[in-house]
């Protein structure tokens, strides 16, 4: 296997700079189909032009950089991840994967080497979802996985996904195109930050990721009685707001108390009148259950509902459950787990196997290719938030693991 290096110090460099944009005080805004978003992957073209790709925009608005291989024959290797970020988000989820890929393809320009396999780099349209609440968008687009509810969304301003989609380049009446066939790629492979406390806390510099947790997504409206705050009786309320309170705790209690799923968590919550003198009629909320074990998020569904039934009995509201996101989780096959863990003993770094608690495309890539993810530690276990942070070392050792896998997988593969 030849021993290629990546730049380290170009590759913090293209982090800074794709840092820079959606940058705010409280944090990255770089949500999916935004300004920001547009003028992020005109940064990315440059790069892959830069480190001698092709590239192309696929009807899912998919950008997919390629170096040709020396045997056309042979299936694209893939690489890849996301730019687009969370709201008040941090500068490293899906960039690191990103920008780790394009420096592992130019560092085989810069040294002049050819593999046999054609090198692809995947930037995948809004994985967050938080625009339309569909996530891993592109990828599950790539993947054949599109639903008719990711055809028909439409954001919270009003506009469709299919404008949305034509705003970067993407075709919304061509998306059934932008799916891959099994024999198109020989594998996909993601480098991302963990987005958890546990590299970081054991000092470990690689992750070797075992699974990828299912997610399962709901919306929640509590409608109780709408009334005077000042001339009602506490005993005649029917406060939605003190009934969603109830169901938040019962979330919390699920996951943490009786441990019946990985997490839970309620993370948002809108209230109307949301007026101060006025008991709240309804509330809406947004609840996500997470676990690598699909059984216990069928255990939390009916323990949730159960929980609801039983508040709204006891409160007088009525309480609508309707789960909008049903994610599957994903096994990282052991062969594939070792080659990641040969690339790392390559690289000469320590690596431990653990499993993602974040989803990501890798998981909507598993459906059509052989697939595996590389961690890197994140400082404090921090994502997801303006404090989200790995190191420029722990950053270039990914990339560098990353291009070892990829050098492994075109010998093996
Ligand atoms: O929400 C997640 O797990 C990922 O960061 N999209
Ligand atoms: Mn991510
Ligand atoms: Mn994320």
């Amino acid at each position: 296997m030849p021993t290629v290096s990546i730049n380290a110090t170009r590759l913090n460099q293209s982090l800074l700079d794709l840092g820079r944009i959606g940058a705010t005080p409280q944090g990255m805004q770089r949500l999916a189909f935004s300004p920001d978003d547009i003028s992020a992957r005109e940064l990315i073209l440059a790069l892959m032009r830069q480190a001698g790709m092709e590239s192309r925009i696929d009807p899912g608005g998919n950008i997919i950089g390629r170096k040709s291989g020396t045997s056309s024959e042979l299936p694209a290797i893939a690489l890849g991840s996301h730019i687009d970020t969370v709201p008040n988000g941090g500068k490293y989820d899906g960039a690191l994967g990103v920008l780790g890929a394009i420096e592992a393809v130019q560092a085989l320009t810069d040294q002049k080497i050819q593999l046999r396999h054609p090198v692809e780099v995947l930037v995948f349209t809004n994985e967050e979802g938080t625009r339309f609440h569909r996530w891993l968008f592109g990828s599950r687009a790539m993947a054949g996985l599109l639903e008719d509810e990711d055809r028909t969304a439409v954001d919270d301003d009003g506009v469709s996904m299919s404008d949305r989609l034509a705003g970067i380049g993407g075709n919304m009446n061509r998306v059934q195109q932008a799916g891959r066939g099994r024999d198109e790629l020989a594998a996909y492979f993601e480098l991302h930050i963990e987005q958890g406390p546990i590299l970081h806390q054991s000092g470990t510099p690689i992750g070797v990721v075992t699974g990828i947790t299912g997610r399962w997504v709901y919306s929640v409206e509590v409608t109780g009685t709408a009334n005077h705050a000042g001339t009602t009786p506490m005993t005649a309320r029917h406060d939605a707001l003190v009934s969603a309170s109830r169901l938040v705790l019962a979330v919390q209690s699920m996951a943490s108390e009786l441990e019946i799923c990985r997490t839970g968590t309620v993370g948002t919550i809108q209230s109307y009148t949301n007026a101060v003198n006025i008991i709240p009629g309804r509330i809406s909320l947004g609840v996500d259950f997470r676990d690598v074990d699909m059984d216990a998020l069928a255990a939390a569904d009916a323990e949730f509902r159960s929980r609801a039934a039983a508040i709204a009995r006891l409160d007088g509201v009525s309480i609508d459950i309707q789960r909008f996101e049903n994610t599957e989780s994903v096994p990282i096959k052991p062969q594939m787990q070792d080659l990641v863990a040969a690339a790392a003993a390559s690289t000469g770094l320590a690596c431990q196997r653990l499993p993602s608690g974040a989803g990501h495309d890798a998981q909507a890539m598993a459906a059509i290719t052989e697939t595996a993810m590389i961690f890197v530690p994140s400082v404090n276990g921090v994502s997801h938030a303006p404090e989200e942070y790995s190191t420029p070392e722990d950053c270039a050792n990914g990339a560098q693991v990353l291009l070892n896998l990829l050098l492994l997988a075109d010998q093996r593969l």
